[in-house]
């Protein structure tokens, strides 16, 4: 962080999780705040599960402009804050904190950082069917904020329990079907017959086991839409394979580059410099893989 330096009007911001060690937020956020010349600051802070009603006190305590929260806490945290965006009130997970004045708004810019990489990339969800694998806490952001943006959705899970219970809450808020399946491949075959996007929302195929996948290769068209929410490796071997079967495929490096740059507009006001950010995720993970 070579000529820069800490003043006592720097704000700051930061990270609160367990594990916290491997995130990359750190990086992507202060690379940001030194490009665009902004005095702030941002850290990773290990806060124990049992330790996060102190945490939040803290923020409060010691006036912290702003957090990106990740696991364990996105659900726990609801409970700590004065208010609540309303799509994070629907998923019911918060990744982006902003501390106006001592009032803690909760945000999701894991769903807005998702849809944003789906816009950009010219990928409208509306009437589209989409089959997402998982049913985990980020299954949950990305099936809201599909629902929301008028897709039809198919969820498959390990635990059928778990799918179901997502796709309930989802129908329940957006009044519309969505199917719950075991995952299997008979599951995943059929479902995929009619399938416009799929999206792995496991961590399945996460470094180091970059040999797994979920989807037999041979269910990639060329017509789908192959979208991973793993950032590392950059290119998954579910991806790989949706290229090799002519299909199009969206890596979850820039869904993490979003949802931290959706976090710096919040906390900033400023419109984020996400090609730096992309750059310097990419330089960390590409060091990763070496
Ligand atoms: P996250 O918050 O990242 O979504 P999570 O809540 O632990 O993490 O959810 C992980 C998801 O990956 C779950 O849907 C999990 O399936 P289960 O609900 O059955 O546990 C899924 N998952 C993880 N490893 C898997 C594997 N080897 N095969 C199939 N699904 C897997």
């Amino acid at each position: 962080m070579r000529g820069r330096y800490i003043s006592g009007k720097t704000k700051v911001c930061g990270i609160i999780g367990d594990p916290v060690e491997h995130t990359m937020s750190p990086i992507i956020q202060n690379a940001a705040f030194s490009d665009m010349g902004l005095d702030y600051l941002y850290l990773p802070f290990k806060v124990k599960r049992e330790e996060l009603a102190k945490a939040i006190d803290g923020v409060r305590a010691l006036n912290i402009r702003g957090l990106n929260v990740t696991i364990p806490h996105k659900v726990a945290i609801i409970q700590f804050l004065d208010e609540l965006d309303p799509l994070a009130e629907k998923i019911g997970a918060v990744n982006t904190v902003v501390n106006y004045g001592g009032v803690l708004r909760g945000y999701n810019t894991d769903a807005t950082g998702f849809m944003q990489v789906l816009l950009e990339k010219g990928v409208e969800p509306e009437g589209k069917s989409v089959v997402i694998i998982g049913a985990g806490g980020a299954s949950r952001g990305v099936s809201f904020i599909l629902a929301e943006r008028g897709a039809n959705l198919t969820i498959l899970n390990r635990t059928l329990s778990k799918a179901e219970e997502c796709a309930d809450s989802v129908s329940r808020i957006f009044k519309k079907r969505v199917k719950a399946l075991p995952l299997d491949s008979e599951n995943l075959t059929k479902a995929l017959e009619k399938a416009d996007i799929l999206v792995n929302a496991t961590s399945v195929g996460m470094s180091p086991n970059i040999d797994e996948t979920l989807v037999a290769s041979n269910l990639l068209k060329p017509a789908l839409i192959v979208v991973d929410i793993v950032s590392n490796p950059i290119k998954t071997k579910l991806l790989k394979e949706a290229e090799a079967a002519g299909a199009r495929a969206i890596g979850g490096l820039d869904m993490l580059v979003w949802q931290g740059a959706l976090a710096f507009e919040k906390w900033t006001g400023l419109k984020a410099p996400v090609e730096l950010m992309r750059n310097e995720v990419i330089k960390v993970l590409e060091g990763h893989e070496n």
